[in-house]
């Protein structure tokens, strides 16, 4: 009898000590400072970030990474996962990319996050040093591939907030293969002119939220690629840069298509195009279809509305061919502005795969105090309430 009691007392207690071990464990805070990195720019902080994410990553309770305010010199660093439990990264300071862009090499990534589940990343600044490589790029020389500043591969459940990245080399932030996600406050800053610096690109992912988001960059703000489901983007900046871009997309045959994207509530200024879906002129099994752009206000933008299917750089490979991408079901309701060109609206639909389904309601354009034009071809739809210009539909 006294054993049984001893036995579950032994139970209880060991219960009860796990119970305050755990507790007394819950959310240990990992400082990449205690991991050996220095904040001085200079000295190169990737394996001291390595050793930080390996505790994280393999704690038996939710861990949280610091990075104290300073500036951390890392090369390209791969955060791989599966990790434990969930991982907060919370960032102070700024991570520099090595002065010379040739570091990153032809990895394609600065910071990649991969096969992580529940992953928040928060706060601090991201400067990539792009312009060594725009510069190489411009020259026409020989360069590396080029490096994304932070990629987010197979993550599921990912929070990415308040982080400013200047300078990117290629894109800013790219969510790829993802489910779950929202990318809340944050700004994407290179010039105007930098070569292929998307803001934020999303392609094989279901479940997007990009919400308060200021994007001034060198190429689309927001770049969608394939198979892409189920993203609703709002209060969004975008200028300077390409606009928002649902593609390109059709370069090959088998693609998976988009679905169900929602831009609400957005500025466009000075940017090439406001909203855009463009595909290659070429075969292809893909689709965009269920599209809203609503309460948009554009300050002189190029091409504030445009399709454009007859995408064909440099005319190779798609001359004489027709694009394949089916685009149905899209919805253009409450634009305002001004249009830096005479022509505000551009369907230049697929004259296999004309558009179907087109909707343009209050739409109010300018181009210098008089009414643009639209053109369209290859599409059907309605239009209803306010149109100028007025509708080609
Ligand atoms: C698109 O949205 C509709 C309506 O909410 C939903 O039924 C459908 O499953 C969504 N498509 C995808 C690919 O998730
Ligand atoms: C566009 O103008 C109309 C009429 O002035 C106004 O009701 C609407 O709120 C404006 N929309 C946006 C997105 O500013
Ligand atoms: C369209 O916008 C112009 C310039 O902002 C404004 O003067 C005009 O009243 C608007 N038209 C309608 C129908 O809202
Ligand atoms: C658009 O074209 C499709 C296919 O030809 C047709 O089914 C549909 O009724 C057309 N819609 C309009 C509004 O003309």
């Amino acid at each position: 009898m006294a054993s049984v009691v001893e036995a579950a007392f032994l139970v209880i207690s060991c219960f009860l000590c796990s119970v305050l071990l755990g507790f007394s464990n819950a959310a240990p805070t990992f400082n990449v400072v205690k991991f050996g990195a220095k904040p001085d720019g200079k000295s190169d902080s990737t394996e001291p970030f390595m050793r930080a994410w390996n505790s994280a990553c393999t704690s038996l309770s939710a861990a949280t990474i610091y990075v104290p305010k300073g500036r951390y010199l890392l090369r390209n660093i791969n955060f791989r996962g599966p990790c434990k439990r969930k991982v907060t990264f919370l960032i102070a300071g700024t991570l520099v990319a090595p002065e010379d862009y040739r570091a990153l090499g032809d990895s394609g990534f600065w910071i990649l996050f991969n096969h992580v589940d529940n992953l928040v990343v928060s706060g601090g600044n991201l400067d990539a040093k792009g312009a060594g490589f725009w510069n190489c790029r411009r020259s026409g020389n020989d360069c590396p591939v080029g490096a994304r500043t932070m990629t987010f591969n197979w993550v599921n459940n990912l929070v990415v907030s308040g982080i400013t990245s200047v300078n990117s080399q290629l894109s800013h932030l790219v969510i790829n293969t993802c489910n779950n996600v929202v990318v809340k406050n944050v700004r994407l800053i290179a010039p105007d002119q930098s070569p292929n610096t998307d803001g934020i690109h999303v392609e094989h992912s279901n479940g997007i939220t990009i919400n308060g988001c200021t994007l001034q960059t060198g190429d689309d703000c927001i770049s969608i690629g394939e198979a892409t489901y189920n993203l609703f983007m709002s209060h969004i900046k975008c200028g300077p840069g390409h606009g928002v871009s649902i593609g390109s997309l059709g370069k090959q045959m088998d693609e998976k298509g988009v679905e169900n994207v929602t831009l609400t509530n957005a500025i466009f200024s000075g940017s090439d195009n406001g909203v855009r879906i463009k595909t290659w002129a070429r075969p292809s099994k893909g689709f965009v279809r269920n599209v809203l752009f609503q309460n948009i206000i554009m300050n002189k933008v190029e091409n504030p509305i445009i399709i454009d299917q007859n995408y064909c750089p440099n005319n190779l490979g798609c001359p004489g061919q027709t694009s394949g991408i089916k685009i149905s079901q899209i919805t253009y309701m409450n634009i305002n502005g001004s249009s830096a060109t005479p022509e505000a609206v551009t369907f230049d639909c697929s004259p296999s795969n004309p558009c179907e389904g087109i909707k343009l309601q209050d739409i109010n354009l300018t181009y210098k105090d008089k009414p643009p034009t639209s053109s369209c071809k290859n599409i059907n739809g309605t239009s209803s309430g306010t149109l100028v210009p007025e509708s080609c539909l």
